[in-house]
């Protein structure tokens, strides 16, 4: 290694861990599911109640999904071999996106390799120098880099605040109304459900917002898709209100397996095709990937109870931790953020739950705030009470004792 490579690299991980904010991966030894083995610090396998994944639904371990996709595979191959405007588009991958435009209720639907790539490639393809970009402060990260990378001016507004929305959009107005340049395009963009705090975005007060103000509003649905609403359709449907002009949603959670995707109207879907960066400059997802995720779309479709026993473990595992003395309320979404505070003792209480077979992450800055370190449980449709009732207990029992 050059000398300038390992000086860089060393003071920045010896500052991440001096601020108890240095990452390491820990190793999974079964597939995604309620109930996984884990590889522990001295080399050995143990069982874990998993409450930590975004696989809501728990479809990547399904014995008939997981056939679907073998045969996917056999029929077309490992990889897609181009990108989508060569030679990669397959039939698996316009299957999806049909499915996809149907199960959202929206005219059509284009795939991305990651939801990743569908919020960066989105907003910059719509936004541009001169326009303005309204977010909330919570807003994911790959909202946040297709901001920079569309160079529009960013107004950040309180989190769900939306007196703060309109203060900014007001603000921005005037600013413009007094400078010589165009009329800008304006988009509002929000998380569906926030990811580190499992709440949800005023879907009915920003659709009025972004009428009254003629702003585009965008959501993302990475944590709603699959969840929300009685059959999983997302915000619109939890709320019974109007579709936004622009849903962004991920095929790597609720619907266990890869990739991004933009539904809306069918000249929005043109328009991303000719001019979003990170869907023409890349190769196509593999067909059978496509595949896979348009079966486990089809399954969720075919099967709403799913996502009514998560509606219900959710219930049960927030009424359990009350009961249990810790403070958490009753979660709209999968996600139930467990506030501990200081990012070493958030570890500590992490690291004590692996050891007696919980596994919830600890999640600190930054990627939430400084001083709101937190576990980050998160519910599947088939965890069983008793799981959730012992993990409980046993949560309650580390987060009183601090350790
Ligand atoms: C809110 C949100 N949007 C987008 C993404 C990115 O989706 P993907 O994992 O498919 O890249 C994530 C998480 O990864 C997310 O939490």
């Amino acid at each position: 290694m050059s000398r300038i490579l390992d000086i860089f690299t060393k003071d920045a991980l010896e500052a991440a861990r001096a601020n108890n904010t240095y990452r390491s991966m820990r190793l999974m030894e079964t597939p995604e599911s309620s109930c996984v083995k884990i590889r522990m610090p001295d080399g050995a396998s143990q069982e874990q109640i998993l409450l930590a994944s975004n696989s809501y639904l728990d479809l990547a371990n399904v014995d008939e999904l997981k056939q679907a996709m073998a045969q996917a595979v056999l029929e077309w191959g490992t990889g897609s071999g181009g990108a989508r405007l060569t030679t990669g588009n397959k039939s698996p991958h316009q299957e999806l996106e049909e499915f996809i435009a149907k199960f959202k209720g929206e005219e059509s639907a284009i795939t991305f390799n990651t939801g990743y790539m569908a919020n960066v490639g989105t907003i910059s393809a719509l936004c541009g120098k001169n326009d303005f970009i309204f977010s909330d402060e919570l807003n994911h990260a790959s909202i946040i880099d297709g901001i920079r990378l569309s160079r529009a001016k960013c107004f950040v507004y309180k989190h769900n605040d939306m007196a703060d929305l309109q203060r900014v959009i007001q603000e921005a107005d005037k600013s413009r109304a007094e400078s010589a340049l165009p009329a800008p395009r304006k988009l509002i963009v929000t998380d569906a459900v926030f990811s580190m705090d499992g709440d949800l975005a005023n879907l009915p007060e920003l659709l009025r917002i972004a009428h009254e103000s003629e702003c585009l509003l965008m959501i993302d649905e990475a944590h709603a898709t699959g969840v929300l609403g009685k059959t999983g359709r997302g915000l619109a449907e939890h709320y019974g209100c109007a579709h936004v002009d622009v849903t962004v949603g991920t095929l790597s959670k609720a619907v266990a397996a890869e990739g991004g995707f933009v539904a809306g109207p069918k000249q929005l879907t043109e328009f991303l095709k000719n001019k979003s960066r990170s869907f023409i400059f890349t190769t196509a997802m593999a067909p059978a990937v496509a595949a896979a995720a348009c079966n486990n779309l089809r399954y969720i479709d075919a099967h709403p109870e799913r996502v009514q026993n998560l509606r219900d473990n959710v219930k049960f595992f927030c009424d359990a931790l009350q009961r249990e003395g810790v403070n958490v309320e009753l979660s709209p979404s999968a996600i139930v953020p467990i506030v501990i505070g200081d990012e070493a003792k958030a570890m500590q209480i992490s690291a004590k739950l692996q050891e007696q077979g919980i596994l919830i992450p600890a999640i600190r800055y930054p990627t939430v705030a400084k001083g709101q370190a937190r576990l980050r449980a998160s519910l599947m449709a088939t965890h069983t009470h008793e799981q959730l009732q012992t993990a409980a207990s046993i949560i309650a029992q580390a987060v009183k004792e601090g350790v």
